[in-house]
């Protein structure tokens, strides 16, 4: 992946900086979360979807990660991963149902994150930088997509645990915007 035509982030306005810390934080949950689940899962079907998002996602992380500067990014690093970890782990303890509904609930809050980006991006004027954040924000819309199809009648628990972890990421996307 090459950033040569993208805007140097340096010279980036502060609302963009802003939005590209918590993509940053994003990827970096999203990274942890497949860690997680392959921690824990020793269900083949589960691992496998969980290695094919975990290479998408790493792409993804290290766009934003050598792009930004240290400065740029989320202070609580650290946390983000702790947090994707073990939202992962406990997605896979719950087995597959939970690891699907799970992503689908993660996958759904990103692609509208990703989506709430481009009309600033565009004012912006880099159509580099907005065609990337569109390709990443489609790879996030199969990942949804490729749990959808597998969730199947969550359970109340289940439902419960999915409106967690949308609350979850939107609060944490707020937070990364600022620090
Ligand atoms: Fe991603
Ligand atoms: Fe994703």
């Amino acid at each position: 992946m090459t950033n040569a035509l993208i805007t140097a982030a340096e010279h980036l306005p502060a609302h963009l900086v802003a939005e590209m810390r918590s993509n940053h934080a994003g990827e970096t949950g999203a990274v942890w979360i497949y860690k997680g689940i392959l921690a824990v899962s020793q269900d083949e079907e589960v691992r496998s979807f969980a290695e094919h998002h975990l290479a998408t996602e790493q792409q993804h992380l290290i766009f934003f990660d050598q792009w930004l500067s240290g400065r740029q990014k989320s202070l609580f690093i650290p946390l983000w991963r702790l947090a994707g970890f073990f939202l992962g782990v406990i997605a896979a303890l719950g087995g597959r149902s939970w690891v699907y509904a799970s992503i689908e609930a993660v996958e759904t809050f990103v692609v509208s994150h990703y989506e709430s980006q481009y009309a600033a991006v565009e004012r912006f004027g880099d159509t580099e930088l907005l065609a990337t954040i569109q390709r990443f924000c489609n790879d996030e819309a199969d990942h949804r997509d490729e749990a959808a199809g597998d969730v199947i009648l969550p359970s109340r628990w289940l439902k419960a645990w999915c409106r967690l972890v949308s609350f979850g990421s939107e609060q944490a996307v707020g937070v990364a915007r600022k620090l």
